[in-house]
Protein backbone atom coordinates (compact mmCIF):
# COMPACT_ATOMS: atom_id res chain seq x y z
CA UNK A 1 0.00 0.00 0.00
CA UNK A 2 0.58 4.02 -0.28
CA UNK A 3 3.62 4.36 2.43
CA UNK A 4 4.64 7.51 4.25
CA UNK A 5 7.81 7.13 1.74
CA UNK A 6 5.87 7.93 -1.07
CA UNK A 7 3.95 11.21 -2.21
CA UNK A 8 1.21 13.41 -3.78
CA UNK A 9 1.66 16.14 -6.52
CA UNK A 10 0.79 19.83 -5.32
CA UNK A 11 -1.69 20.43 -8.00
CA UNK A 12 -2.70 18.82 -11.61
CA UNK A 13 -0.02 22.05 -12.87
CA UNK A 14 2.19 20.31 -10.67
CA UNK A 15 1.66 16.49 -12.12
CA UNK A 16 1.77 18.70 -15.76
CA UNK A 17 4.96 19.79 -14.71
CA UNK A 18 6.20 17.05 -13.70
CA UNK A 19 5.62 14.98 -16.17
CA UNK A 20 6.67 17.41 -18.84
CA UNK A 21 9.59 17.21 -17.20
CA UNK A 22 10.11 13.58 -17.34
CA UNK A 23 9.27 13.95 -21.38
CA UNK A 24 10.78 16.13 -22.02
CA UNK A 25 14.92 16.14 -22.06
CA UNK A 26 17.63 14.29 -24.12
CA UNK A 27 15.26 12.23 -26.52
CA UNK A 28 13.60 15.78 -27.80
CA UNK A 29 16.77 18.00 -28.30
CA UNK A 30 19.35 14.82 -28.97
CA UNK A 31 17.82 11.93 -29.74
CA UNK A 32 14.83 13.32 -32.07
CA UNK A 33 17.26 14.92 -34.51
CA UNK A 34 19.74 12.24 -34.65
CA UNK A 35 16.84 10.06 -35.23
CA UNK A 36 15.21 11.63 -38.27
CA UNK A 37 18.82 12.16 -39.41
CA UNK A 38 19.56 8.48 -39.51
CA UNK A 39 15.84 7.61 -40.43
CA UNK A 40 16.25 9.61 -44.27
CA UNK A 41 14.34 12.92 -42.85
CA UNK A 42 10.57 14.06 -43.45
CA UNK A 43 9.65 10.62 -43.72
CA UNK A 44 10.95 9.65 -40.37
CA UNK A 45 8.88 12.55 -38.97
CA UNK A 46 5.83 11.26 -40.23
CA UNK A 47 5.85 7.61 -39.15
CA UNK A 48 6.87 9.71 -35.95
CA UNK A 49 3.84 11.56 -35.69
CA UNK A 50 1.71 8.56 -36.07
CA UNK A 51 3.39 6.46 -33.70
CA UNK A 52 2.94 9.48 -30.80
CA UNK A 53 -0.99 9.91 -31.59
CA UNK A 54 -1.89 6.57 -32.91
CA UNK A 55 -0.14 4.01 -30.97
CA UNK A 56 1.56 6.02 -27.98
CA UNK A 57 -1.02 8.53 -26.57
CA UNK A 58 -3.61 5.91 -25.85
CA UNK A 59 -0.69 3.79 -23.93
CA UNK A 60 0.48 7.18 -22.10
CA UNK A 61 -3.23 7.06 -20.79
CA UNK A 62 -3.52 3.55 -20.06
CA UNK A 63 -0.28 4.20 -17.54
CA UNK A 64 -1.53 6.72 -15.66
CA UNK A 65 -4.96 5.15 -15.66
CA UNK A 66 -3.11 1.78 -13.87
CA UNK A 67 -0.89 4.29 -11.60
CA UNK A 68 -3.89 6.59 -10.19
CA UNK A 69 -6.19 3.45 -9.89
CA UNK A 70 -3.81 1.22 -7.73
CA UNK A 71 -1.79 4.34 -5.78
CA UNK A 72 1.29 1.75 -6.94
CA UNK A 73 4.61 1.54 -8.64
CA UNK A 74 5.09 -0.23 -12.22
CA UNK A 75 4.94 -4.19 -10.19
CA UNK A 76 2.57 -3.31 -7.99
CA UNK A 77 0.06 -1.47 -10.20
CA UNK A 78 0.25 -4.88 -12.19
CA UNK A 79 0.04 -7.27 -8.69
CA UNK A 80 -2.51 -5.54 -7.08
CA UNK A 81 -5.07 -5.49 -10.48
CA UNK A 82 -4.06 -9.02 -11.33
CA UNK A 83 -3.06 -11.12 -8.25
CA UNK A 84 -1.81 -14.46 -8.51
CA UNK A 85 -0.51 -13.43 -12.44
CA UNK A 86 2.43 -12.72 -14.29
CA UNK A 87 1.30 -9.54 -15.68
CA UNK A 88 3.45 -8.40 -12.48
CA UNK A 89 6.62 -9.04 -14.97
CA UNK A 90 5.37 -6.42 -17.38
CA UNK A 91 6.51 -4.15 -14.44
CA UNK A 92 9.61 -5.57 -13.66
CA UNK A 93 10.88 -5.28 -17.91
CA UNK A 94 9.63 -1.99 -16.83
CA UNK A 95 12.40 -1.43 -13.42
CA UNK A 96 14.77 -3.01 -15.86
CA UNK A 97 14.28 -0.66 -18.49
CA UNK A 98 14.93 2.14 -16.08
CA UNK A 99 17.80 1.02 -15.11
CA UNK A 100 19.01 0.29 -18.53
CA UNK A 101 18.51 3.71 -20.48
CA UNK A 102 19.65 5.88 -17.07
CA UNK A 103 22.77 3.81 -18.05
CA UNK A 104 23.24 5.33 -21.38
CA UNK A 105 21.66 8.66 -20.77
CA UNK A 106 23.66 9.23 -18.36
CA UNK A 107 26.63 9.01 -20.40
CA UNK A 108 25.21 11.52 -22.87
CA UNK A 109 23.81 13.80 -19.87
CA UNK A 110 27.50 13.98 -18.95
CA UNK A 111 28.54 15.27 -22.32
CA UNK A 112 25.50 18.32 -22.06
CA UNK A 113 27.07 19.21 -19.10
CA UNK A 114 30.70 19.48 -20.70
CA UNK A 115 29.72 21.32 -23.04
CA UNK A 116 28.30 24.24 -20.61
CA UNK A 117 32.05 24.92 -19.57
CA UNK A 118 33.67 24.09 -23.23
CA UNK A 119 30.80 26.52 -25.10
CA UNK A 120 31.85 29.03 -22.82
CA UNK A 121 35.40 29.44 -23.12
CA UNK A 122 35.02 28.77 -26.58
CA UNK A 123 37.49 25.83 -27.09
CA UNK A 124 35.46 23.77 -30.15
CA UNK A 125 36.99 25.48 -33.03
CA UNK A 126 35.38 27.19 -35.80
CA UNK A 127 35.05 24.92 -38.62
CA UNK A 128 32.53 21.78 -39.08
CA UNK A 129 36.06 19.86 -39.27
CA UNK A 130 37.77 21.02 -36.05
CA UNK A 131 33.52 21.23 -34.21
CA UNK A 132 33.55 17.33 -34.95
CA UNK A 133 37.34 16.85 -34.37
CA UNK A 134 36.29 18.45 -31.11
CA UNK A 135 33.69 16.12 -30.06
CA UNK A 136 35.28 13.12 -31.32
CA UNK A 137 38.31 13.50 -29.09
CA UNK A 138 36.14 14.52 -25.63
CA UNK A 139 34.34 11.62 -26.27
CA UNK A 140 37.11 9.21 -26.41
CA UNK A 141 38.42 10.35 -22.99
CA UNK A 142 37.62 7.24 -20.85
CA UNK A 143 38.54 9.55 -17.30
CA UNK A 144 36.64 12.18 -18.24
CA UNK A 145 33.28 10.60 -19.83
CA UNK A 146 32.97 8.21 -16.63
CA UNK A 147 33.38 11.08 -14.46
CA UNK A 148 31.55 12.93 -15.50
CA UNK A 149 28.58 10.06 -16.16
CA UNK A 150 28.40 9.29 -12.37
CA UNK A 151 28.54 13.28 -10.81
CA UNK A 152 25.19 13.29 -13.14
CA UNK A 153 24.05 10.04 -11.62
CA UNK A 154 24.83 11.09 -7.86
CA UNK A 155 22.80 14.91 -8.52
CA UNK A 156 19.85 12.84 -9.75
CA UNK A 157 19.92 10.84 -6.90
CA UNK A 158 20.15 13.99 -4.67
CA UNK A 159 16.81 15.22 -6.64
CA UNK A 160 15.57 11.97 -5.76
CA UNK A 161 16.23 11.54 -2.10
CA UNK A 162 14.72 15.04 -1.60
CA UNK A 163 11.11 13.78 -2.31
CA UNK A 164 8.22 13.73 -4.86
CA UNK A 165 6.90 17.14 -4.24
CA UNK A 166 10.18 18.90 -3.97
CA UNK A 167 12.24 17.63 -5.83
CA UNK A 168 10.87 17.19 -9.02
CA UNK A 169 7.81 20.05 -9.60
CA UNK A 170 9.91 22.99 -8.02
CA UNK A 171 13.08 22.61 -10.65
CA UNK A 172 10.91 22.24 -13.95
CA UNK A 173 8.52 24.66 -13.22
CA UNK A 174 11.29 27.36 -13.71
CA UNK A 175 13.54 26.19 -15.97
CA UNK A 176 11.16 24.47 -19.13
CA UNK A 177 9.73 27.71 -19.73
CA UNK A 178 13.21 29.16 -20.00
CA UNK A 179 14.31 26.19 -22.66
CA UNK A 180 11.53 27.01 -24.44
CA UNK A 181 12.38 30.73 -25.27
CA UNK A 182 16.13 29.77 -25.92
CA UNK A 183 14.65 27.28 -28.31
CA UNK A 184 12.33 29.51 -29.99
CA UNK A 185 15.41 32.06 -30.64
CA UNK A 186 17.72 29.45 -32.04
CA UNK A 187 15.12 28.56 -34.39
CA UNK A 188 14.65 31.83 -35.43
CA UNK A 189 18.11 32.09 -35.88
CA UNK A 190 18.23 28.95 -37.63
CA UNK A 191 15.77 29.93 -40.23
CA UNK A 192 17.09 32.82 -41.40
CA UNK A 193 20.69 30.92 -42.40
CA UNK A 194 21.31 30.89 -45.93
CA UNK A 195 20.72 27.00 -46.85
CA UNK A 196 18.08 26.81 -44.49
CA UNK A 197 15.25 26.37 -47.32
CA UNK A 198 17.50 22.68 -48.04
CA UNK A 199 17.28 22.01 -44.47
CA UNK A 200 13.33 22.72 -44.28
CA UNK A 201 12.75 20.55 -47.77
CA UNK A 202 14.80 17.08 -45.69
CA UNK A 203 13.18 17.95 -42.68
CA UNK A 204 9.72 18.36 -44.10
CA UNK A 205 8.80 16.82 -47.73
CA UNK A 206 8.58 12.94 -47.50
CA UNK A 207 10.47 10.50 -49.41
CA UNK A 208 7.70 8.30 -49.68
CA UNK A 209 9.79 5.41 -50.95
CA UNK A 210 10.82 4.66 -46.88
CA UNK A 211 8.07 4.71 -45.34
CA UNK A 212 7.47 0.71 -45.24
CA UNK A 213 11.47 0.58 -44.30
CA UNK A 214 11.42 -1.55 -41.46
CA UNK A 215 14.88 0.58 -39.83
CA UNK A 216 12.43 3.84 -39.92
CA UNK A 217 9.64 2.36 -38.61
CA UNK A 218 10.54 0.61 -35.88
CA UNK A 219 13.33 3.33 -34.96
CA UNK A 220 10.13 5.81 -35.05
CA UNK A 221 8.03 3.40 -32.90
CA UNK A 222 11.03 3.14 -30.21
CA UNK A 223 11.89 7.41 -30.28
CA UNK A 224 8.10 7.68 -29.89
CA UNK A 225 8.23 5.73 -27.19
CA UNK A 226 11.55 6.96 -25.64
CA UNK A 227 10.37 10.64 -25.53
CA UNK A 228 7.09 10.22 -24.42
CA UNK A 229 8.93 8.21 -21.09
CA UNK A 230 6.84 5.48 -22.18
CA UNK A 231 6.46 1.84 -21.61
CA UNK A 232 8.08 0.91 -18.59
CA UNK A 233 5.77 2.21 -15.97
CA UNK A 234 7.55 5.91 -15.47
CA UNK A 235 3.59 7.12 -16.16
CA UNK A 236 2.11 4.48 -13.33
CA UNK A 237 4.69 5.76 -10.93
CA UNK A 238 3.62 9.31 -11.88
CA UNK A 239 -0.43 8.35 -12.23
CA UNK A 240 -0.07 7.44 -8.77
CA UNK A 241 0.62 10.77 -7.17
CA UNK A 242 -1.74 11.99 -9.46
CA UNK A 243 -5.45 13.63 -7.27
CA UNK A 244 -8.32 11.79 -7.93
CA UNK A 245 -9.94 15.35 -8.61
CA UNK A 246 -7.68 15.94 -11.64
CA UNK A 247 -8.60 15.50 -15.26
CA UNK A 248 -6.09 13.00 -16.17
CA UNK A 249 -6.69 12.19 -19.88
CA UNK A 250 -6.57 16.28 -20.41
CA UNK A 251 -3.22 16.38 -18.42
CA UNK A 252 -2.04 13.23 -20.81
CA UNK A 253 -3.01 15.41 -23.67
CA UNK A 254 -1.15 18.48 -22.63
CA UNK A 255 1.98 16.68 -22.08
CA UNK A 256 2.27 14.70 -25.59
CA UNK A 257 1.44 17.55 -27.26
CA UNK A 258 4.36 19.81 -25.14
CA UNK A 259 6.81 17.26 -25.98
CA UNK A 260 5.89 16.63 -29.29
CA UNK A 261 5.78 20.33 -30.06
CA UNK A 262 9.80 20.88 -28.36
CA UNK A 263 11.00 17.40 -30.94
CA UNK A 264 9.79 19.07 -33.95
CA UNK A 265 11.03 22.38 -32.78
CA UNK A 266 14.72 21.02 -32.11
CA UNK A 267 14.59 19.57 -35.86
CA UNK A 268 14.11 23.24 -36.82
CA UNK A 269 17.22 24.60 -35.15
CA UNK A 270 19.49 21.44 -36.42
CA UNK A 271 18.31 21.13 -40.02
CA UNK A 272 18.59 24.15 -41.16
CA UNK A 273 21.74 24.99 -39.35
CA UNK A 274 23.32 21.58 -40.89
CA UNK A 275 22.64 22.65 -44.21
CA UNK A 276 23.88 25.76 -43.70
CA UNK A 277 27.22 24.12 -43.61
CA UNK A 278 29.39 22.68 -46.52
CA UNK A 279 29.20 19.06 -47.25
CA UNK A 280 26.62 18.33 -44.15
CA UNK A 281 25.10 15.07 -44.48
CA UNK A 282 22.82 14.59 -41.47
CA UNK A 283 22.58 10.64 -41.79
CA UNK A 284 26.15 10.04 -40.48
CA UNK A 285 26.32 12.81 -37.74
CA UNK A 286 25.70 9.71 -35.24
CA UNK A 287 25.25 10.84 -31.40
CA UNK A 288 27.67 13.78 -32.17
CA UNK A 289 24.84 15.69 -34.37
CA UNK A 290 24.05 18.20 -32.27
CA UNK A 291 26.86 18.89 -30.46
CA UNK A 292 28.75 19.38 -34.13
CA UNK A 293 25.98 21.39 -35.29
CA UNK A 294 24.93 23.61 -32.50
CA UNK A 295 28.15 25.05 -31.75
CA UNK A 296 28.31 26.37 -35.36
CA UNK A 297 24.81 27.92 -34.99
CA UNK A 298 25.87 29.83 -31.39
CA UNK A 299 28.31 30.85 -33.46
CA UNK A 300 26.65 33.00 -36.06
CA UNK A 301 25.22 34.98 -32.55
CA UNK A 302 25.93 37.85 -30.55
CA UNK A 303 27.23 36.67 -27.59
CA UNK A 304 27.06 33.16 -28.99
CA UNK A 305 29.68 31.58 -26.25
CA UNK A 306 27.45 32.85 -23.56
CA UNK A 307 24.09 31.89 -24.97
CA UNK A 308 25.35 28.15 -26.36
CA UNK A 309 26.23 28.33 -22.53
CA UNK A 310 23.06 28.90 -21.25
CA UNK A 311 21.40 26.76 -23.64
CA UNK A 312 23.42 23.45 -22.40
CA UNK A 313 22.42 24.61 -18.87
CA UNK A 314 19.10 24.28 -19.86
CA UNK A 315 19.30 20.98 -21.58
CA UNK A 316 21.48 19.79 -19.12
CA UNK A 317 18.21 20.55 -16.41
CA UNK A 318 15.95 19.06 -19.07
CA UNK A 319 18.06 15.97 -18.67
CA UNK A 320 18.03 15.94 -15.32
CA UNK A 321 14.16 16.38 -14.71
CA UNK A 322 14.06 13.10 -17.13
CA UNK A 323 16.57 11.04 -15.54
CA UNK A 324 14.85 11.53 -11.84
CA UNK A 325 12.11 10.12 -13.49
CA UNK A 326 13.77 6.97 -15.08
CA UNK A 327 15.30 6.38 -10.92
CA UNK A 328 11.99 6.86 -10.09
CA UNK A 329 10.78 3.74 -11.53
CA UNK A 330 12.91 1.24 -9.52
CA UNK A 331 13.02 3.30 -6.51
CA UNK A 332 9.25 3.46 -6.08
CA UNK A 333 9.60 -0.16 -6.31
CA UNK A 334 11.95 -1.00 -4.17
CA UNK A 335 10.06 1.17 -1.78
CA UNK A 336 6.66 -0.12 -2.26
CA UNK A 337 7.52 -3.97 -2.85
CA UNK A 338 10.91 -4.70 -0.72
CA UNK A 339 9.88 -1.54 2.04
CA UNK A 340 13.49 -0.56 1.70
CA UNK A 341 14.00 3.26 2.96
CA UNK A 342 14.27 5.78 0.17
CA UNK A 343 17.72 6.74 0.58
CA UNK A 344 18.54 2.53 0.89
CA UNK A 345 17.10 2.27 -2.50
CA UNK A 346 18.59 5.88 -4.15
CA UNK A 347 22.23 4.29 -3.08
CA UNK A 348 21.81 0.52 -4.66
CA UNK A 349 20.08 1.39 -7.59
CA UNK A 350 22.72 4.47 -8.43
CA UNK A 351 25.50 1.93 -8.20
CA UNK A 352 23.81 -1.02 -10.30
CA UNK A 353 23.41 1.51 -13.01
CA UNK A 354 26.28 3.34 -13.23
CA UNK A 355 28.44 0.07 -13.42
CA UNK A 356 26.20 -0.88 -16.35
CA UNK A 357 26.91 2.76 -17.66
CA UNK A 358 31.23 2.13 -17.72
CA UNK A 359 30.92 0.47 -21.43
CA UNK A 360 28.34 3.32 -22.89
CA UNK A 361 30.87 5.56 -21.53
CA UNK A 362 34.05 3.79 -22.60
CA UNK A 363 32.24 3.21 -26.00
CA UNK A 364 32.49 6.36 -27.62
CA UNK A 365 36.57 5.96 -28.77
CA UNK A 366 38.17 5.20 -25.30
CA UNK A 367 38.28 1.47 -25.44
CA UNK A 368 37.85 0.08 -29.62
CA UNK A 369 35.97 -3.31 -28.75
CA UNK A 370 33.01 -0.90 -27.29
CA UNK A 371 33.27 1.74 -30.15
CA UNK A 372 33.33 -0.27 -33.28
CA UNK A 373 29.75 -2.63 -33.12
CA UNK A 374 28.12 -3.28 -36.85
CA UNK A 375 25.03 -0.65 -37.56
CA UNK A 376 22.46 -3.21 -36.84
CA UNK A 377 23.91 -3.39 -33.32
CA UNK A 378 24.52 0.21 -32.99
CA UNK A 379 27.28 1.61 -33.79
CA UNK A 380 28.74 1.20 -30.14
CA UNK A 381 28.08 -0.16 -26.91
CA UNK A 382 26.18 3.27 -26.32
CA UNK A 383 24.24 2.54 -29.44
CA UNK A 384 23.42 -0.86 -28.60
CA UNK A 385 21.85 -0.01 -25.11
CA UNK A 386 19.51 2.11 -26.87
CA UNK A 387 18.54 0.01 -29.74
CA UNK A 388 17.53 -2.69 -26.96
CA UNK A 389 16.03 -0.33 -24.62
CA UNK A 390 13.93 1.75 -26.97
CA UNK A 391 13.38 0.19 -29.75
CA UNK A 392 12.85 -3.18 -28.22
CA UNK A 393 11.96 -3.10 -24.46
CA UNK A 394 9.93 0.32 -24.37
CA UNK A 395 7.51 -1.38 -27.46
CA UNK A 396 7.08 -4.42 -25.99
CA UNK A 397 6.05 -3.33 -21.92
CA UNK A 398 3.53 -0.44 -23.98
CA UNK A 399 2.18 -3.78 -26.00
CA UNK A 400 1.43 -5.50 -22.51
CA UNK A 401 0.02 -2.30 -21.21
CA UNK A 402 -2.44 -1.81 -23.80
CA UNK A 403 -3.41 -5.92 -23.57
CA UNK A 404 -3.43 -5.76 -20.15
CA UNK A 405 -6.17 -2.51 -19.68
CA UNK A 406 -7.79 -3.43 -22.71
CA UNK A 407 -8.34 -6.89 -22.31
CA UNK A 408 -7.64 -7.90 -18.71
CA UNK A 409 -8.42 -4.87 -16.32
CA UNK A 410 -11.27 -4.14 -18.78
CA UNK A 411 -12.09 -0.78 -20.87
CA UNK A 412 -14.96 -0.24 -18.53
CA UNK A 413 -13.12 0.13 -15.45
CA UNK A 414 -10.47 2.43 -17.41
CA UNK A 415 -12.81 4.82 -18.77
CA UNK A 416 -14.36 4.95 -15.33
CA UNK A 417 -11.28 5.92 -14.09
CA UNK A 418 -10.72 7.97 -16.93
CA UNK A 419 -13.77 10.13 -16.55
CA UNK A 420 -13.70 10.09 -12.53
CA UNK A 421 -15.04 13.07 -10.83
CA UNK A 422 -17.27 13.79 -14.49
CA UNK A 423 -13.84 14.60 -16.16
CA UNK A 424 -14.20 15.49 -19.48
CA UNK A 425 -12.34 13.62 -22.21
CA UNK A 426 -12.70 13.90 -25.69
CA UNK A 427 -13.47 10.92 -27.18
CA UNK A 428 -13.73 7.73 -24.51
CA UNK A 429 -14.76 6.00 -27.69
CA UNK A 430 -12.16 6.43 -29.86
CA UNK A 431 -9.42 6.15 -26.84
CA UNK A 432 -11.44 2.41 -26.37
CA UNK A 433 -10.76 1.88 -30.36
CA UNK A 434 -7.29 2.58 -30.34
CA UNK A 435 -6.12 0.61 -26.95
CA UNK A 436 -8.16 -2.39 -28.28
CA UNK A 437 -6.69 -2.78 -31.79
CA UNK A 438 -4.41 0.09 -33.15
CA UNK A 439 -1.78 0.81 -30.83
CA UNK A 440 -1.21 -3.40 -29.78
CA UNK A 441 -2.06 -4.10 -33.88
CA UNK A 442 0.31 -0.91 -35.19
CA UNK A 443 3.56 -2.15 -32.16
CA UNK A 444 2.43 -6.65 -33.42
CA UNK A 445 2.71 -5.18 -36.62
CA UNK A 446 6.22 -3.42 -37.10
CA UNK A 447 7.75 -6.19 -34.87
CA UNK A 448 6.77 -8.94 -37.07
CA UNK A 449 8.02 -6.75 -40.08
CA UNK A 450 11.28 -5.98 -37.91
CA UNK A 451 12.07 -10.03 -37.22
CA UNK A 452 10.77 -11.50 -40.89
CA UNK A 453 13.86 -11.20 -42.52
CA UNK A 454 15.19 -13.44 -40.05
CA UNK A 455 12.62 -16.29 -41.39
CA UNK A 456 12.62 -15.25 -44.69
N1 LIG B 1 11.55 10.98 -22.18
C1 LIG B 1 12.86 11.34 -21.73
C2 LIG B 1 13.52 12.10 -22.85
O1 LIG B 1 12.96 12.28 -23.88
C3 LIG B 1 13.65 10.15 -21.28
C4 LIG B 1 12.92 9.40 -20.22
C5 LIG B 1 12.68 9.84 -18.97
C6 LIG B 1 12.31 8.16 -20.33
N2 LIG B 1 11.94 8.92 -18.30
C7 LIG B 1 11.70 7.89 -19.11
C8 LIG B 1 12.20 7.27 -21.37
C9 LIG B 1 10.99 6.73 -18.92
C10 LIG B 1 11.50 6.10 -21.16
C11 LIG B 1 10.88 5.84 -19.97
O2 LIG B 1 14.63 12.53 -22.72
Amino acid sequence: MASPERGMWGSRMGFIFAAAGSAVGLGNIWGFPTQVGQGGGAVFVLVYLFCVFFVCAPIFISELILGRRTQRGAVGAFAALAPKTKWWMVGALGVMCGVGILSFYAVIAGWTVAYIYFTAVGGLGSSADEVSAFFGTFTASGPLTVGLTLGFLLVTAACILGGVRAGIERVTKTLMPLLIVLLLILAARALTLPGAAEGLKYYLRPDFSRIFDVNVLTAALGQAFFSLSLGMGALIVYGSYLNPKDNLGVAALWVILLDTAIALLAGFIIFPTGFSIEGFDPSTGGPGLIFTVLPQLFATLPGGALFGSAFFVLLAMAALTSTISLLEVPVAHCIDEYEWTRKKAVVVLIGVTFTLSIPSALGNGAVASLSNFSAALGGNFLGLMAIVWNNYALPIGGFLISIFVAYRFGLPKAIEELTAENAWFPSTGLWGFLIRTVSPAAILLIFLSAIWPLFS
